[in-house]
């Protein structure tokens, strides 16, 4: 770390000013960040630090990524904003060349990753009803303990997080949670009545638990006339080594939830992307938001699915992850429980807490994050160098000695 110029508020200060004003829904590093390019970002007294969490994914091609950059500059001197009233010149090339990456004949943009969760939610609900025949009230949409889906009400309803859900009722109904993994548990859960499994092909907020091989493909024969719905939204774009972390399994699920690194990093842009048949249901007047689709999101998201489409980042994740893994894979296992994950994603499980590892590593430039108690997580983007890779893990060597 090196200082290159002064701060007008220096980190100290602003961190007051973020504690005193902001409300305390989340635990960061102290760290007060004013600048980034690639995988590094810089703070306010000029400090230079590698970022190892690719803010959870959204950050896939790093910060700032010159395409990325050329193309919202291009689009912010045409148009941003003419909300979904009208249409514009970047909404239905966005939507035809999302769909075809995907595989599937529509899109339903939103904004934030929990907005197209809720509106996978509404799809498979509307779906069964009205295509499936589920007498009314009765949908059950299945999910998995330790899911991961976002923040709204509807979502943390069926949360087995504590933190994530408690003082937060009444709760939607409508739910059944099983464990992840539990292929049994899974096929008494499902019944007539069932329109969707939600699933995280990969659970990132629980630690990057990689399902057991073979239950992705278990899942997606369990659903049999009920929607499998995969919430790639952390897993997705690249970050496994594929496009999508299903293709793990060759498993084609009937709705995708994408959002993240869909916006580059630049602004939140999600989607829900499926066929006719299921994204059909929606008719004027019954689901929307002002923001979903707008111009600069979708020109942006336009460029994402242009570069997805050479394949190079998905090869990165592949060849750069093999060795992250094979490294974290030598650390002694008095220091390291377990390491999960696939491509450039690792969940480190400690045999202590994770939290001083994080600092620990904040002090030698190193950016990572703990979660829950014991587990480090790693997710650079996915332009990092196989050097700064490399030089990230020699400090989490260090530090894990240290300790
Ligand atoms: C799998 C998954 N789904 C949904 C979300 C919610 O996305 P957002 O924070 O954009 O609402 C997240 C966020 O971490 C996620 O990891």
């Amino acid at each position: 770390m090196s200082s290159t110029k002064e701060p007008l508020l220096n980190t100290y200060d602003l961190r007051a000013l973020s504690d005193e004003h902001s409300a305390h829904n989340y635990h960061p590093l102290p760290i007060v960040i004013s600048e980034a390019e690639g995988a590094w970002v810089t703070d306010v007294e000029g400090n230079r630090y590698l970022d190892m969490l690719a803010a959870y994914s959204a950050v896939n091609f790093g910060h700032r990524h010159p395409r990325l950059i050329e193309a919202a500059e291009r689009q912010l001197g045409r148009v941003t904003l003419v909300s979904r009233a009208f249409d514009h010149d970047q909404f239905g090339p966005f939507v035809a060349e999302l769909a075809e990456l995907a595989g599937k004949d529509m899109v339903l943009p939103m904004n934030s990753g929990a907005e197209a969760v809720e509106t996978a939610l509404k799809t498979a609900r509307k779906w069964g009803y009205e295509v499936k025949g589920v007498p009314a009230e009765q949908a059950n949409i299945v999910t998995f303990e330790g899911n991961f889906h976002g923040r709204t009400t509807t979502i943390v309803s069926f949360s087995t997080d504590p933190d994530a859900r408690n003082s937060y009722g009444p709760f939607t109904p409508g739910f059944r949670t099983v464990p992840y993994g539990d292929v049994a548990a899974l096929r008494d859960a499902v019944d007539e009545n069932t329109v969707g499994v939600l699933i995280e092909p990969i659970q990132g907020e629980a630690g990057v638990n990689v399902p057991p091989s073979g239950f992705l493909t278990a899942v997606r024969e369990i659903c049999g006339d009920s929607l499998m719905i995969a919430d790639e939204i952390q897993s997705g774009l690249g970050r496994t080594g594929t496009t999508f972390a299903v293709e793990h399994e060759n498993v084609v699920p009937d709705i995708y939830i994408l959002g993240k690194a869909l916006g580059g990093g630049i602004l939140p842009i999600s989607a829900v992307v499926a066929d006719k048949d299921i994204l059909g249901v929606f008719k004027p007047g019954q689901h929307g938001s002002t923001f979903g689709g707008n111009p600069l999101a979708c020109a942006i998201a336009r460029e994402v699915i242009a570069m997805l489409k050479t394949g190079e980042f998905q090869e990165r994740s592949r060849t750069l992850g093999a060795h992250l893994h094979e490294r974290l894979g030598r650390l002694p296992s008095h220091q390291v429980r377990e390491v999960r994950g696939r491509g450039l994603w690792a969940g480190v499980e400690l045999n202590g807490k994770a939290r001083p590892v994080s600092e620990k590593l904040m002090e030698r430039g190193v950016l990572a994050k703990e979660t829950h108690e014991t587990t480090l997580r790693l997710a650079p983007p996915l332009v990092v160098t196989q050097e700064d890779l490399d030089w990230a893990l020699d400090h989490l060597e260090a530090v894990l000695t240290e300790l």
